[in-house]
């Protein structure tokens, strides 16, 4: 596996592997990586000949009282893990790379990324639109593989390809989960025991809000029950419990179409979040 620092290295690289043919898939990341990236890793290899994932800790996602500064970097662990699995390219750019003085422009997808999680973090999804687009343009992929963990990202990655006429094709692979059922997540080393334990009941809330919901129970009556679940176990504030529309997010107080079930909580002062499918 080869390690690019620089665009010269980048398009060096690229250049060889593009003349050896076939097709290149992207997995953008944020590093510390987990069975989660690498479910994303091992659509990429299955769907094109050649992956690229970035590790990249991205300033212009993370609010002014966010973790950026203590986000978990351990790059030498995640080549290991990606040269094992057979990736032929690691795009690891430093923030002067990506962001160069002089750098100005910002991506607004409007509509799917204003409500939940983009209400709750303001100015979140502009930096997300801004480097996934950035990332595209520098790996130029045929495919990128995104987890519907973030869902609303998938969301709004979809919309910013389809808008822009990115000549990328996106898959979106399902949440890998640990065996009682909590979403993996890179956050998930913030949490000490007791709050990890504590942690289940969101997908466990999911899992049975979704069920009444399919069961015809209202809706609005069912997410303030879930509300209640979480901070009665042990969650101290939920950000959101919404039913959406599984393509636009817009919310939905009936289940009238295929929808999908968000939810962000803090526990121990660690934000999680989560989503599941809820069908008619
Ligand atoms: P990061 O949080 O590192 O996640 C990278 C990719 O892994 C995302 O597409 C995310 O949805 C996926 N992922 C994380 N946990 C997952 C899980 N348990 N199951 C399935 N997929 C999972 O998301 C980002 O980084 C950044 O916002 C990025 C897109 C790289 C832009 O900076």
């Amino acid at each position: 596996m080869q390690i690019f620092r620089d665009m010269a290295a980048l398009d060096e690289g690229l250049a060889a592997l593009r003349a050896s043919g076939g097709r290149i898939a992207m997995v953008p990341t944020m590093g510390a990586l987990h069975e989660g990236h690498m479910a994303l890793v091992a659509r990429a290899l299955a769907l094109a000949d050649h992956v690229v994932v970035s590790i990249f800790v991205n300033p212009r996602q993370f609010g002014p009282n966010e973790d950026l500064a203590a986000y978990p970097r351990r790059e030498a662990q995640d080549a290991a893990l990606l040269r094992e699995a057979g990736v032929a390219a690691l795009w690891a750019p430093t923030v002067d790379i990506m962001y160069p003085q002089g750098f100005s422009t910002s991506i607004h997808v409007a509509g799917v990324s204003e409500g939940l999680d983009g209400a709750a973090r303001p100015g979140h999804f502009d930096g997300v639109a801004t480097v996934v687009a950035k990332l595209f343009g520098q790996v130029r992929p045929d495919i990128a593989c995104f987890g519907e963990k973030d869902y609303q990202q998938l969301a709004v990655i979809r919309q910013l390809v389809a808008d822009l006429n990115l000549r990328v094709r996106i898959a979106g692979v399902p949440t890998q989960r640990a065996p009682d059922g909590l979403a993996l997540s890179s956050r998930n080393a913030y949490l000490v025991a007791a709050q990890r334990a504590r942690a289940t009941a969101l997908p466990e809330m999911l899992v049975s809000a979704g069920e009444a919901i399919r069961a015809r129970e209202d809706v609005p009556a069912i997410l303030a029950w879930a509300t209640r679940y979480l901070l009665d176990s042990g969650f101290e504030s939920v950000d959101y419990v919404k039913l959406c529309d599984a393509r636009t997010l817009v919310p939905l107080d009936r289940l009238d179409r295929p929808a999908r079930l968000l939810a962000a909580a803090r526990i121990g002062g660690t934000r999680l979040i989560d989503n599941i499918a809820v069908n008619p």
